[in-house]
């Protein structure tokens, strides 16, 4: 039985604007004990995905069951099986940490959970904030503690939406070694959504991509990976590429960076630059990795190719749907 099953899930919002189809019959399975990636531009569904999941919003069509428990006509249970860290920080200012936790067992029917705290707020590097108000917490303590919350139950599945959108390095390898811990020793199942694909690349051993509301990959990790030309090219210009080397390109302000399966594309491309005139600064050769992939497959990099050699970062569209996630982790 899978550990979570998304069965033909659509999600159509009615705005002024018209219907919104936030997801078109999204489907597929999460099997007990993997640790998934979710991945997607900005407005992709992922929230919306997780939100039906959570029970907090409704699918318009299809259904979503975890553990055998159909999350509308069987919430309650659904619900005791997973722990949903939301994107947004929401909290109850009047408790202290420890208090929060205590309410939050309480509410799933947990008594005597008082070790189980503990071990979450060391783990979650919150043990000298335990009788803390929340007001008092910084951004990354309250992560923190929404964390701790939706763990405190000791739930078999695990939905993060985006926790570590702006928190600190150290935080961040605090909450992989604890949540890659649960996955490991306990066989916790992983749901997570990132924009930071380095940490996807590292942690998932399954990664589904949304566009637009829609499933463009579900694979392993490493064969999404396959997927990608084997390596980059990176250079540095001021001056306007010529077209046909424009169009494949990835241009970051000066920064440009082009697919290369081998060293005769490099030999080529670098070739096609001196006889244009392009004077290429800081050459280096890397290796493709998953945001090449999610760039590819998302179509954020995607520019008219008869536009400026030197368009600058922003995609073609300039809709929501295709910009590019702020991708924290890339030094540019
Ligand atoms: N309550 C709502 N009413 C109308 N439209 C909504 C609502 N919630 C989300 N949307 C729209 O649904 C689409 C998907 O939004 P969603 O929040 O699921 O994206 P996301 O993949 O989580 O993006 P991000 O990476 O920015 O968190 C967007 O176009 C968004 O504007
Ligand atoms: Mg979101």
């Amino acid at each position: 039985m899978p550990a979570v099953s998304f069965q033909n899930v659509s999600k159509t919002y009615a705005t002024t604007r018209g219907p919104l189809h936030a997801l078109r019959s999204v489907s597929f399975d999460i099997e007990p004990g993997e640790f998934f990636g979710l991945l997607g531009p900005n407005g992709a569904g992922k929230t919306t995905l997780i939100s039906i999941l959570a029970g907090l919003a409704r699918a318009s069509e299809g259904r979503v069951v975890v553990h055998g428990h159909d999350v509308l006509s069987d919430y309650r249970e659904a619900r005791r099986h997973l722990g949903v860290v939301p994107q947004e920080l929401v909290f109850d200012p009047f408790f202290n940490v420890r208090e929060t936790l205590r309410i939050q067992s309480g509410y799933f029917g947990v008594r005597r959970n008082d070790d189980w705290i503990d071990e979450l707020l060391t783990g979650l590097g919150l043990a000298d904030k335990a009788t803390a108000n929340m007001r008092q917490l910084s951004g990354g303590m309250k992560r923190r503690v929404l964390i701790a919350q939706a763990l405190v139950h000791k739930p078999p599945v695990i939905v993060l939406d985006e926790p570590t959108a702006g928190v600190d390095v150290e935080l961040r390898q605090t909450l992989w070694q604890f949540v890659s811990g649960l996955n490991k020793r306990l066989g916790s199942t992983v749901l997570l959504t990132t924009h930071y694909l380095e940490e996807a690349e590292a942690l998932c051993g399954r990664i589904a991509m949304l566009k637009q509301g829609q499933v463009v990959a579900l694979e392993s990790t490493s064969a999404l990976l396959a997927r990608a030309a084997s390596n980059v090219l990176r250079f540095k210009t001021d001056a306007a590429l010529p077209a046909d080397i424009a169009a494949q390109a990835r241009i970051t302000g000066r920064v440009v960076q082009l697919p290369a399966l081998d060293a005769r594309a490099v030999e080529h491309v670098l070739a096609r630059l001196r006889e244009a005139g392009v004077m290429p600064e800081d050459i280096e050769v890397r290796k493709a990795d998953l945001e090449d992939v999610f760039l590819d497959l998302t179509g954020a990099h995607t520019r008219p190719a008869a536009g400026p050699p030197q368009g600058g970062a922003a995609p073609s569209g300039g809709s929501e749907d295709t910009s590019v996630p702020s991708v924290g982790a890339r030094k540019s």
